[in-house]
């Protein structure tokens, strides 16, 4: 059976954190009292003009093909957006809609890597990056960003990985999954070194900008360093921003080459995104953007109710992230003790597990991410339910000797 498989399918394993949620939820469905912090979703409803948007495209009869990387006004809007929010100024032919923003990523990669070529993935890293590299026949270059330093990569650190092979560098503020976001100071002394390697090209994953807290500014690579642009893919979507991770809709904005390789690909793959989801999405950028206030504060909230609970368990360290839905706390005081059920914990896979079996708290271990010894939450759920989650884990730390 393996021989009927494609070597390329070898190259990459199933994704960690789908893999964690699914499992939670077969413990959950054997009758287990079972808290998954594991998944990356909002839990709130899409904002009812939307709803309403999408039963009107409908009833409008959008229910057939569209232009392939997405309908004319979804693009205008797209446009809109990125001068509104980013001082980015596009041209609709500088844009393209795809199912969700992976779909984004997964055709920019495809579309220019060719065996050999490096792409540079900051760690912690969202599961997905490293693997879509790999399917495109890239090779990914981690780059690792230290707790002490917010979990960031430092300019020093981008310029020692670059190599003549490398066309990419993927970056993501805030981050899945640290949360941690680089601000334009930050990211200023990242560009610098771009600004002298002309062959790299930015990947920007800004899925999480409107999820930023207290007094971060969210600021984008192209619009921090304009001579960046024309070698700067900016994606985004309305998944984390709107709470419409099901409807599948993610767009990006470069150089039309680009545009027009990625459109290429995706007309002989997927065609056009969800016709009725465009016209939702288009509702969403254009309507009220209420929700991403009252979404902020909420999540706000939780960080502080997470972060402040996880440093009372003893062997946690827990920074506070500048946005996203996630923290990713470090378990080094955990290894090398064993948990109250018996379990050894030699790994932040063990302890991962071990917190499953014995509290039934689901959260993803640190090596998923590229970086152990650490585990993430997402805390996109409720407060009642954060508040119990963090009361399992102290009790779990508590309990290993
Ligand atoms: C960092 C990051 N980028 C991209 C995505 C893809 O989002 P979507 O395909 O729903 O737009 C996610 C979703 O989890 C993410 O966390």
């Amino acid at each position: 059976m393996m021989s009927f498989l494609s070597q390329t399918l070898a190259r990459v394993k199933p994704s960690p954190t789908i893999a964690m949620t699914g499992r939670a939820r077969e413990l959950a469905a054997e009758g287990r009292d079972i808290i998954s912090l594991s998944a990356g979703e909002p839990d709130f409803d899409t904002p009812l003009h939307v709803r309403e948007a999408a039963k009107a495209a409908i009833d409008a009869g959008h229910t057939r093909y569209t232009a392939v990387d997405g309908i004319p006004e979804l693009k205008a809007a797209i446009c809109d957006k990125f001068r509104r929010e980013n001082g980015l100024d596009y041209a609709p032919s500088q844009v393209t809609v795809g199912t969700g923003g992976k779909q984004i990523l997964y055709n920019a990669l495809m579309a220019t890597l060719n065996p050999g070529d490096e792409v540079i993935i900051p760690a912690p890293y969202w599961v997905s990056y490293p693997d879509m590299v790999l399917l495109a026949g890239g090779t990914p270059v981690i780059v690792e960003g230290e707790m002490q330093n917010g979990y960031r990569i430092t300019p020093e650190q981008l310029e020692g990985a670059i190599t003549p092979r490398t066309k990419w560098v993927i970056m993501n503020s805030p981050s899945n999954p640290t949360g941690a976001g680089y601000s334009e100071e930050h990211l200023r002394g990242l560009t610098d070194v771009l600004m002298r390697h002309p062959q790299v090209w930015v990947l920007a994953d800004d899925i999480y900008e409107h999820l930023v807290f207290d007094d971060f500014r969210f600021a984008t690579p192209a619009q921090v360093e304009p001579g960046l642009k024309d070698r700067t893919l900016t994606m985004n979507g309305v998944s984390k921003a709107y709470a419409m991770t099901g409807w599948r809709i993610g767009y990006g904005a470069g150089p039309e080459t680009l545009i027009r390789a990625m459109a290429k690909l995706q007309s002989q793959s997927t065609s056009n995104p969800c016709s009725i989801s465009q016209y939702a999405a288009l509702a969403a950028l254009t309507g009220p953007q209420d929700y991403i206030r009252t979404s902020r504060e909420v999540f706000e909230r939780r960080r502080d109710l997470v972060v402040a609970g996880l440093s009372e368990c003893p062997g946690i360290v827990c920074p506070k992230p500048e946005g996203a839905f996630y923290v990713y706390p470090s378990i080094r005081d955990l290894i090398g003790k064993t948990s109250a059920g018996g379990t050894r914990i030699e790994t932040d896979e063990d302890f991962a597990s071990a917190l499953l079996d014995e509290t039934g708290v689901a959260v993803v271990f640190g090596a998923a991410f590229g970086l152990s010894p650490h585990f993430r939450i997402s805390y996109a759920t409720s407060d009642e339910i954060l508040t119990d989650a963090v009361a399992r884990i102290r009790r779990f730390c508590e309990g290993t000797r």
